[in-house]
């Protein structure tokens, strides 16, 4: 069990550091781009004076974009050795490097005292983890009494067909995605309160859209020969595309925002 879990974690990592992920989503790797960053950040309510973690912050964009946006502090913690790198080149060049911080971890483990944040992000990474429980308890752990979570992620609305059930549509944040209510639940559990959540399915649609269009160009480099060579199954990976874009047409899986504080009052129950 817990090798299975190494090995999700390992693929997503490898999956999201890969030239191909690189050429068809660039560095923003969740749906509604930095626009839906900035709009959580807003949500949140971030200024000068927070101190902020971004979970599972790939190469650096949104803690970047944080940064530079409200003047807060970012420490972005991501299972990727290459995306952190990059993250740290980036944030060099906008100029942000005092104002952020990356290092490799684990977010169902993180590598922080309780109580060190007053805010919390995660996008579009929930749903790779594969114990949330835990992920949760985490996210809620590291952050003062009263600290703000934000979080945008996939969401499920009915169940997904067996054939996506797949360690690829997994990674992909399909195949691990939970409903609104289990998410609100999970955080329920590990005490957070005054939720609120947003409909922010059009971004997931659009992105979609923009990643098959992008594949088609991929596909045709690649029959020309001109694209470097790539260990990814453009063929598997067009028809999980076509799949979920079915998908997300149909209402089944959408995107979604969350925002939640931790609550001043100790939990009771031990989570997990
Ligand atoms: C869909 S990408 C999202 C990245 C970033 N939040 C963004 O929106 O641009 C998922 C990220 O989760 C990271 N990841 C996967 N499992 C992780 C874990 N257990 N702990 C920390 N990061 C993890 C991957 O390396 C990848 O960068």
């Amino acid at each position: 069990m817990e090798e299975d879990k190494l090995l999700i974690k390992s693929c997503c990592a490898d999956f999201y550091r890969s030239d191909i992920v690189r050429l068809l989503l660039g560095d923003v790797l969740h749906p509604g781009g930095l626009e839906l960053t900035r709009h959580l950040g807003e949500a949140i309510a971030l200024g000068e004076a927070d101190m902020v973690l971004d979970i599972a912050c790939g190469r650096g964009a949104s803690a970047i974009h944080l940064a530079t946006t409200f003047g807060c502090h970012v420490t972005g913690l991501d299972f990727s050795c290459e995306n952190l790198a990059t993250a740290v080149k980036q944030a060099e060049s906008a100029g942000v490097s005092c104002r952020t911080a990356f290092m490799v971890g684990d977010g169902e483990r993180l590598p922080f005292e309780d109580g060190k944040y007053d805010a919390v992000i995660s996008e579009c990474s929930l749903c790779i983890f594969p114990d949330k429980e835990i992920a949760a308890g985490e996210m809620a752990r590291v952050l003062v009494p009263g600290g703000r979570i934000g979080i945008t992620d996939m969401a499920l609305e009915g169940d997904l067909p067996a054939d996506m059930q797949t360690l690829l549509s997994w990674v992909a944040c399909v195949g691990g995605a939970a409903s609104v209510e289990e998410y609100l639940s999970l955080f329920d559990r590990v005490g957070l309160t005054n939720f609120h959540v947003e409909d922010n399915s059009q971004a997931l649609k659009a992105m979609v859209a923009e990643v098959r269009r992008k594949l088609l160009g991929v596909e045709v480099a690649a029959g020309l020969g001109t694209l470097g060579s790539s260990d990814v199954d453009l063929t598997g990976a067009k028809e999980l595309l076509k799949r979920a874009s079915r998908l997300v047409d149909d209402g089944v899986v959408g995107y979604t925002l969350i925002t939640a504080e931790k609550s001043r009052s100790p939990v009771t129950e031990e989570y997990g």
